[in-house]
């Protein structure tokens, strides 16, 4: 049965929209763990524009259930992450004119900074997934480098329809048998929701689900407990 880690960036975006200090994502925090969330993920972006570091060093001491952090391969915020210590770091690409995460990241490019990257964060003892698009050459990679676990790219999946999306999900179900077969952990995620997550969560040992958007978006309207409790049925019924 998949976990479900529960990503509170967004909540941190409508605070942001004013620069004030509501909605409280650690409030949300505690709220997703009442609702049955298994993990709290949170992205502190170069350029701050939702999660701050004042959040994540407050969560690193509020959250009670597995704290994950997507970071880039930057120094800077991997010399945070190997001081706030969470318990997983996910490395994600980032280029700040996106909206959002756009894509997993490339192992063959860089791959001496991701490296370093990966031995900072992993001789503090945090556990390192990478965020990654669905093909063998990138998981191979990812097995090369160390990897503890990858977390497959779904925004293909979530964008398509029909016949199509069938194709995405064979993409992502054979991916997935070639990360457990290398014995890394296997997790996925980016535009998850209550109506596309169920033959993700299917697919055999998925360990974890990283849902953000459309949690906080549900949550606006019905509370963000229930939003939680809501998706975690989904997730441990597919
Ligand atoms: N996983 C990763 C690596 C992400 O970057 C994101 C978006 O921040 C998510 C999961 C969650 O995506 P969404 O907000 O679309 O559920």
């Amino acid at each position: 049965m998949p976990k479900l880690g529960v990503n509170i960036d967004h909540v941190a975006t409508v605070r942001q929209a004013r620069k004030t200090n509501e909605p409280d994502p650690v409030w949300a925090a505690a709220l997703a763990e009442l609702g049955g969330a298994d993990g709290i993920t949170l992205h502190l972006r170069e350029d701050r524009r939702h999660i701050q570091d004042r959040d994540l060093r407050i969560l690193k001491e509020t959250v009670k259930v597995s704290l994950n952090l997507e970071l880039a391969t930057e120094d800077k915020v991997i010399e945070i992450a190997c001081q706030v210590l969470p318990d997983q770091a996910t490395l994600v690409p980032e280029k700040r004119e996106e909206v959002t995460t756009e894509g997993g990241l490339d192992l063959t490019i860089n791959t001496p900074k991701i490296q370093s990257a990966m031995n900072r964060l992993k001789d503090q003892g945090i556990i390192v997934s990478l965020f990654l698009d669905p093909t063998l050459e990138q998981i191979d990679l990812a097995k090369q480098l160390g990897a503890d676990a990858v977390e497959l790219h779904t925004g293909q999946y979530a964008l398509c329809r029909g016949e199509q999306q069938h194709t995405e999900l064979v993409k992502i179900t054979e991916a997935a048998k070639m990360i457990r077969e290398r014995g890394m952990t296997l997790l996925a995620g980016h535009g998850l929701t209550y109506s596309n997550v169920q033959p993700i969560a299917g697919i055999p040992d998925m360990n974890e689900l990283n849902i953000g958007h459309s949690i906080v978006s549900r949550a606006i309207m019905v509370g963000f407990e229930k939003a939680v409790a809501d998706m975690k049925q989904l997730v441990t019924s597919a």
